[in-house]
């Protein structure tokens, strides 16, 4: 089990959320990442998802996401959970995943619940063919999560003995939970970060390292104790 966080796209070139150069640090989530801040602002709130992704658009995976998409060939049963919604493990080749916090390129209408993937915008906030008004298809905070993406998750922790978690700070919850889930049921942690977080204290390894670094070197040997 592999459970992601922004840091895993920060060498890619996604600025991470509460790190040195974190976005909360420069932008009020409440401003820009909650329904009420939509219904008051749509357009400020669009014009900020615009500009992350053109940034998003405009990059790759790195060495981490392409190890992870590598993985499952090596386990019996393998879950990649994350909380990114930059579509980077996709781009890597990481088909099977949970995307818990949603998908930043696609468009969800509030109305009628359609979505779709349009990048161009005649006005904000852009409108469906409903007539309803699209916003970003991410969880923003005090959400519920996508319908059954939390409970793919925890059902996945509770049946692994090998958990990953990679570049999260572990505050954001329901996420945040499962590193404990897995401590619980016995799976053996392993916390890449470059630095301390609120699960280090429960992680059996942490490796301070990042993880674009470290992750090829794991995959080398996991494939190397497969007899690969
Ligand atoms: N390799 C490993 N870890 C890294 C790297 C790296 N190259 N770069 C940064 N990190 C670590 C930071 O030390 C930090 O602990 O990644 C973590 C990123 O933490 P956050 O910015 O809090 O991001 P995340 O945990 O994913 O946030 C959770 O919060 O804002 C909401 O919805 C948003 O999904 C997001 C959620």
């Amino acid at each position: 089990m592999v459970s992601t966080g922004a840091g895993v796209s920060s060498e890619s070139g996604v600025p991470t959320f509460r790190g040195a150069d974190g976005l909360w640090n420069k932008f009020r989530p409440e401003e820009l990442a909650t329904f009420e801040a939509f219904e008051r602002n749509p357009r400020i709130v669009w014009e900020w998802y615009q500009y992350r992704r053109e940034i998003i658009n405009r990059i790759k995976p790195n060495a981490g996401h392409y190890s992870i998409a590598q993985m499952p060939g090596y386990f019996e049963s393998f879950t990649l959970v994350t909380q990114n919604v930059d579509g980077l493990h996709r781009a890597a080749g990481s088909d099977d995943l949970v995307e818990l916090h949603g998908n930043i390129k696609r468009n969800r209408c509030i109305e009628c619940g359609g979505f779709n993937y349009d990048e161009e915008f005649a006005q904000f906030p852009p409108l469906c063919a409903c007539g309803g008004r699209l916003r970003p298809d991410v969880v923003w905070f005090g959400e519920l999560l996508p319908k059954g993406a939390f409970e793919k998750a925890e059902m996945a922790t509770t049946g692994c003995d090998l958990f990953f978690s990679v570049g999260t700070s572990g505050i954001v919850q329901p996420a945040a939970s499962l590193p404990f889930t897995a401590r619980r049921v016995g799976a053996f942690i392993v916390e890449i970060n470059i630095e301390q977080t609120e699960l280090t204290h429960i992680a059996d390894e942490h490796f301070t390292v990042k993880s674009g670094e470290i992750l090829p070197a794991i995959l080398g040997k996991i494939k190397e104790l497969r007899g690969n």
